[in-house]
């Protein structure tokens, strides 16, 4: 039998910082209502700037100014981590709502710029999208490919409208990506869960050229219901409690989903990771940026049991229970 374990990990922000106080230029709003509402602070944006009035626009100084060049500073890191060569990598799955063109796929350009070759592919399932990538990658692991480098990237801030004050303050950009290599034995995806309910496309869209349009207190509710089931439905299939689970690390759409889930799940706060507080709500990025921010804090240790959940538009959702194991030397 081969597991999967992860080896290596890196993540990429683009520099610019937007505000609440910045956001509060564009529109009729305020830093304490976007904060209770959802638990942002602040959110990095690779396009941009969105205050007013614009002052002259810069490509960003550090070059991370599109979904692929995050997911490739990102990738690269892991890799770096890993001691992993380019041409050791199987195949690169870029997971993206966001990606910098319609044809080709965001992972052509992230391959050339590693210098990967051996085959790489986009995957969208927004939010839920890493998740659905980290169960992708397991299968491939499984049939053979010792080792896929999963990176989650989004640029959200260019299907923002950022006129529509119902939704322009919850997104931002950035990425994180993993390697993912064979492991003898289980390794270290114990269980998961994957859905779709397509019937609900119209809560939450972007049509080409136009920005998000988003019925918030529906995605809220089903949002809160499809992470605790799918949550429930991977514990069973791993066999375990939440009690057994050392970390939850949800989707960072907005802090009062995840501690209404969490809550229902009977997790105590002490144990969710979470970052929204300075990035907002990233799609495929989050739930890496989440779990790498856990990592590198001292949070997780060899043999804990993480919970990934997410959900997003589509309606999609997936979860996933994760034995972590420390790669070697670490
Ligand atoms: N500033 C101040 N007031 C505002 C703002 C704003 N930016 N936006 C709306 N309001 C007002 C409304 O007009 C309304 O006023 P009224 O009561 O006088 O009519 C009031 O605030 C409350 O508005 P609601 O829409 O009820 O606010 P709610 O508590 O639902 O919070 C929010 C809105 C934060 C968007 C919430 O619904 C939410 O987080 N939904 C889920 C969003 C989400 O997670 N989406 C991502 C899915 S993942 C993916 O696939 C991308």
């Amino acid at each position: 039998m081969t597991g999967v374990t992860i080896t290596g990990w890196g993540t990429a922000l683009p520099e610019q910082v937007v505000t609440n106080e910045d956001i509060t230029t564009l529109f009729d709003t305020s830093d304490e209502w976007i904060f209770e509402r959802s638990g942002i602070r602040s959110r990095r944006t690779a396009t941009g700037p969105f205050v007013k009035p614009p002052p002259p626009v810069d490509p960003p100084a550090n070059g991370l100014g599109t979904t692929g060049t995050l997911a490739a500073e990102a990738g690269r890191k892991a890799l770096e981590m890993a001691g992993v060569a380019p041409e050791q990598v199987r195949l690169v799955i870029v997971c993206t709502t966001t990606p910098d063109q319609l044809i080709p796929a965001n992972s052509a350009s992230v391959a050339a710029a590693l210098g990967i070759r051996s085959g790489a592919m986009d995957l969208n399932a927004a939010c839920a999208g890493f998740t659905y990538g980290l169960v992708t990658a397991s299968g491939l692991v499984a049939a053979g490919a010792e080792r896929v480098l999963l990176i989650g990237a989004e640029t959200l801030s260019r299907a923002t409208n950022w006129n529509d004050r119902t939704n322009a303050f919850l997104f931002g950009d950035g990425a994180g990506a993993v390697l993912v290599e064979a492991v003898p034995g289980e390794g270290s995806l114990l269980a998961w869960d994957l859905g779709v309910d397509g019937n609900l496309v119209p809560l939450l869209y972007a049509q080409h050229g136009s920005g998000m349009v988003m019925r918030g207190q529906e995605v809220f509710r089903r949002a809160v219901l499809a992470t605790v089931d799918s949550a429930t439905a991977s514990l069973e299939r791993a066999k375990l409690t939440i009690d057994d689970i050392a970390l939850f690390v949800p989707h960072q759409a907005n802090i009062r989903i995840i501690e209404a889930a969490a809550s229902r799940l009977k997790l105590p706060p002490e144990r969710i990771a979470s970052v929204i507080q300075r990035t907002g709500n990233t799609s495929s990025a989050s739930i890496p940026l989440a779990l790498i921010d856990a990592i590198e804090n001292g949070r997780v240790h060899d043999g804990d049991h993480l919970l990934l959940a997410g959900f997003g538009a589509g309606m999609t959702w997936a979860s996933a229970v994760w034995r972590w194991q420390d790669p070697p030397g670490r």
